[in-house]
């Protein structure tokens, strides 16, 4: 008997046909739709016992002379099944690399659920209620810049150079030009001149915006604070006019049972000035340790605009008559939400901010 390498059945005989070895693993890889399958079948296509390897082995029992054509017949065959397999690899892998992201996905709105999407920070909040209640009352809203001049921030408003008032606000002063003569604006006060300058009178007009000060953080104070200033000018304005706004807006902002009152203070942009002062809303006025035990809590400062700032921006302080004033929104907010310390407001705790 002629010795056979090739398998039992006889099948794959030195005459196997290599071309029909690649059709028939084209024919199976099409079937393949998973790497392990895909394993498998290579093993089955090019293993020590694949029909190849046995082709391979029965070389031998070739003429010799047809032995070198056969072999390069079978490599071709190797190198094209190899070569089929490694691009259906391929294609599987990226299958199910994506079939694992799509997996993979979460859907981190579900996560969060409603209680935690975001919302308007308390502070926004109050400055956009302030607003409201200033526009219903027939004011208009103004803005200016947070870097501001030595003649905004202090000069316009009746402080000269070296005025000691000025001491009344520590500043931080911006490496701009001349040593301190660019600061961030220590209050919005510099708004009213900028108002007065570009439009002429009359004028009712809130200012809101952010204002800095070299302050050491404490629950009343914070070193980037928020402020809200309103300014009217207009002919025959009073006193009366400014006391009587400051009370609509406290019982329209705080509620019915919070009132105001103002107590004689010094400012420079104003004469005669005041301390605006409300009713405590934590004891609503019978004396608490947030108020001292006097039932009242300052919120700013106000009065009648000093026929000086008048002079500085232009306007005559005989035809005109203004009254100004200005005060923390952190501080409303605090109030209003009666939080004791208002370092909450920035820390930015989420487990404190969900519940104001
Ligand atoms: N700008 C003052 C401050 O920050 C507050 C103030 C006082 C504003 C009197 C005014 C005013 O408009 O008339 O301390």
């Amino acid at each position: 008997m002629t010795p056979s390498p090739a398998g039992d059945d006889g099948s794959e005989s030195p005459g196997v046909d290599p071309e029909g070895l690649v059709a028939s693993a084209v024919d199976r890889l099409a079937m393949i739709t998973t790497l392990t399958a895909l394993d498998e079948l290579q093993t089955d296509l090019l293993g020590k016992r694949s029909a190849l390897a046995r082709a391979h082995q029965g070389l031998v029992a070739l003429d010799p002379g047809e032995r070198p054509e056969a072999g390069r017949r079978l490599n071709e065959a190797r190198r094209q099944i190899e070569s089929h397999l490694a691009v259906a690899r391929r294609a599987l892998e990226l299958d199910e690399r994506s079939t694992r992201l799509e997996a993979d996905r979460l859907d981190l709105t579900e996560l969060i659920g409603p209680a935690l999407r975001g919302r308007l920070h308390v502070v926004q909040r109050t400055r956009d209620e302030l607003e409201d209640v200033f526009v219903g009352m027939g004011f208009r809203v103004a803005e200016g810049p947070e870097a501001e001049t030595d003649w905004y921030n202090f000069e316009a408003l009746n402080m000269p150079p070296a005025h000691p008032a000025r001491g009344m606000w520590d500043t931080l002063y911006l490496e701009v030009g001349e040593p301190e003569t660019v600061m961030l604006r220590t209050h919005t006060s510099p708004v009213q001149v900028r108002l007065m300058e570009s439009q002429g009178p009359p004028i009712y007009a809130v200012m809101p915006g952010k204002c800095y000060r070299r302050d050491t953080p404490d629950a009343r104070h914070i070193p980037t604070f928020h402020q809200i200033e309103g300014l009217v000018v207009d002919r025959g304005i009073s006193f009366a006019d400014l006391a009587g706004t400051i009370e609509t807006f406290t019982t329209a902002y705080f509620g019915a049972d919070i009132h105001s009152r103002l107590r004689p203070s010094y400012f420079p942009f104003t004469e005669p000035s005041a301390e605006y002062e409300i009713t405590c809303t934590i004891c609503k006025g019978s004396g608490c340790r947030t108020c001292s035990q006097t039932g009242w809590i300052e919120l700013g400062g106000c009065g009648m605009v000093d026929p000086a700032v008048f002079a500085a921006v232009g306007l005559d302080a005989e035809e005109w008559t203004g009254f100004a004033f200005g005060f923390g929104i952190d501080r409303c907010a605090q109030m209003r939400h009666e939080i004791p310390d208002m370092r909450v407001f920035f820390d930015n705790d989420v487990r404190v901010l969900r519940q104001i």
